[in-house]
């Protein structure tokens, strides 16, 4: 292990500034939270919190599955716009657990629209100011991504698309798209993206070679304009394109916790991250759905350090790729790295590394 990790502590891995770019909303909620609202609400769960956590999070003893891990995200576990308030509020106060200095948080509004048929663009300033007030009382740099589901047809996704553009929040920095890649191909949604791109106002980034192979990860870039790609582990088989992603400086949204429990990548230690590192292909640490998974981001730091020797140099490296793939304007991103760089100096200080 390289030099300065042994003084490397859960405690102090915790505290290093850590900036995000790919964690669903859907995915982080706070447990004790959800389990009250659950209750209150009159869903079907056991009283007992402990129980109730085996119900709702990827059982630790379950083989890798993709789909079962897309099934735990319930939908119906709200009936008010307080209802959704409260859950992103909490689950955002949560954060600072984890030392975020910058997030990119990523959200549906369908998913909290669906079950209840509440108004989307109500939904969408309900999360978006419950989650900038919690951000603001941990000093936490907030932006918001918008999840669509590739379940959805492409011409709803374009109405929920304009009405969020023409929302006008300008911390909602760009779209995403998730969900059931083997089913539901780039190919799918040329006419929604080609639309951002034409517009101009968002990014965007494409969930691609999770557990489908390289050539999707070309498709997302080619025919969907994605400017980072979450996961992409298949690009470890291409090199072609490990080149293309390190000229074109296509941040690869990585998560080691996930990509083992959906089967996208079976052997954590063997994860394609610390290899495309040193192959110069820009990766970045990210949680994904801490709350599905039980796990947290320090815990996906602690597994990189261990498994590909990463040191603090390499951690801030990474940090500060994130930064750069970040969707926000080149004035903001150079005012956030000094920033940041001065609370990586306060860390290293307090922690002596
Ligand atoms: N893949 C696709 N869709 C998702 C994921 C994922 O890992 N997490 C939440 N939605
Ligand atoms: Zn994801």
């Amino acid at each position: 292990m390289n030099q300065g990790n042994g003084l490397l502590t859960r405690e102090s891995l915790r505290a290093f500034p850590k900036i995000e770019l790919h964690r669903h909303l859907e995915g982080t909620f706070s447990l004790p939270t959800l389990h009250r609202m659950a209750l209150r609400n009159g869903l079907s769960f056991p009283e007992n919190i402990e129980e109730f956590r085996t119900h709702v999070q990827f059982p630790k003893d379950s083989d890798p599955d993709f789909l079962k891990f897309l099934s735990l995200f319930k939908n119906d576990w709200y009936r008010s716009l307080d209802d959704v308030a409260e859950i992103t509020a909490a689950s955002v106060r949560d954060f600072a657990n984890d030392g975020l200095f910058y997030i990119e948080l990523r959200f549906s509004p369908e998913h909290f629209a669906y079950h209840n048929g509440f108004d989307r663009a109500e939904v969408t300033r309900t999360v978006v100011a419950a989650a900038d007030s919690a951000a603001r009382e941990q000093g936490l740099e907030i932006r918001y991504l918008i999840t669509f589901n590739r379940k959805q047809e492409e011409s709803e996704m374009i109405k929920l698309y304009e009405l969020i553009r023409d929302l006008g929040l300008s911390r909602i920095v760009g779209i995403d798209l998730a969900g059931d890649e083997t089913s539901y191909p780039p190919q799918l949604f040329v006419r929604l993206f080609s639309l951002i791109a034409a517009d101009g106002a968002f990014r965007s980034t494409i969930h691609a070679g999770e557990i489908t192979p390289a050539k999707q990860i070309w498709d997302a870039i080619d025919l969907l304009h994605a400017s980072r790609i979450g996961h992409g582990v298949a690009a470890i088989h291409d090199p072609d394109l490990q080149k293309l992603l390190s000229e074109r400086e296509i941040v690869l949204e990585q998560c080691i916790t996930s990509n083992f429990q959906t089967g996208s990548w079976t052997d954590e230690s063997s994860h394609p991250m610390g290899k495309l590192h040193s192959l110069g292909v820009p990766v970045t640490i990210n949680s994904d759905d801490p709350f599905i998974q039980d796990t947290d981001l320090t815990e996906d730091y602690a597994k990189a350090i261990r498994h590909f020797g990463f040191n603090v140099d390499d951690l801030v490296t990474l940090n500060l790729r994130a930064l750069l793939g970040a969707f926000i304007s080149n004035g903001e991103k150079q005012n956030l790295q000094k920033r940041y760089l001065a609370k990586v100096a306060e860390f290293r200080s307090n922690y002596g590394v």
